[in-house]
């Protein structure tokens, strides 16, 4: 099964994909954390996308389509992955299309006005990158590793204020792209974690 989550900073893409990924027992790719973990091991990759992801800009499209083309080549993507935060342009989702089919395409639609929200009370997982909000778990450290929790240093508001400009203008042209392919569906992602992956479960369910 192969997949995409599309949806705004905030709309709980990473949130979903942790637990639909494990569902289907398919690899849960997040070019963001790709990304963070080069970051954090100072690799030259993480120097040259940091100035990016600290404006809240997007990282080039050759260095996200190199990373994505490596890292469907590993082992546990064999019985297929789900994209998170990726494609993010038509030229990511054009090289996309040149390299691997895709079944299904999930929109996780929330109002703008909720994304800041979300992202404010957002806390991270130093180790395994574990996502939570500081309204429904208020400890200091990961319930599945131990290790500490942080703040991603592009929740700043004025970061995150880019980051949906950014998206209205670079990704949310996507919703037709792959309306006009017959591969999007949208899911109400207004609602419990819990209501929102039920959705996505019954319309993935499908395709298994
Ligand atoms: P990335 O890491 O992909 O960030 P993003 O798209 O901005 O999305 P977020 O991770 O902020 O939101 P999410 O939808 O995953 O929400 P979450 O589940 O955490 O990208 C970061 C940067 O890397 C980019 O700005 C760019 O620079 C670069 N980058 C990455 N990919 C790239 C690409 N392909 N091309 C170019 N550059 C790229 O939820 C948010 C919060 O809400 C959490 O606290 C969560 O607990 C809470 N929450 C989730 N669901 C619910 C719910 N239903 N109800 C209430 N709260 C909820
Ligand atoms: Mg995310």
């Amino acid at each position: 099964m192969k997949l995409i989550f599309l949806g705004p900073p905030g709309a709980g893409k990473g949130t979903q994909a942790e637990k639909v990924s494990e569902h289907y027992g398919i690899a849960h790719i997040s070019t963001g954390e790709m990304l963070r973990r080069e970051i954090r091991e100072e690799t030259p990759l993480g120097k040259a996308a940091k100035g990016y992801i600290d404006r809240g800009e997007l990282v080039p499209d050759e260095v996200i389509i190199g990373m994505v083309k490596n890292r469907i080549q590993e082992a546990d993507c064999s019985q297929g992955y789900l994209f998170d935060g990726f494609p993010r342009t038509i030229a990511q989702a054009d090289a996309l299309a040149a390299i691997s089919p895709i079944d299904m395409v999930i929109n996780i639609d929330v109002p703008a006005e909720r994304l800041i929200e979300r992202i404010s009370g957002r806390r991270m997982c130093t180790g395994c990158g574990t996502g939570y909000h500081a309204s429904m778990y208020d400890k200091d450290a990961c319930e599945k590793c131990g290790s500490p929790l942080f703040i991603r240093d592009d929740d700043k508001p004025e970061t995150v204020r880019n980051r949906i400009a950014v998206y209205e203008r670079q990704t949310q042209p996507l919703i037709t792209y792959y309306e006009a392919k017959g591969l999007l569906k949208t899911v109400d992602g207004d609602r419990t974690p819990e209501a929102v992956r039920a959705d996505i479960l019954a319309l993935t369910e499908k395709l298994v």
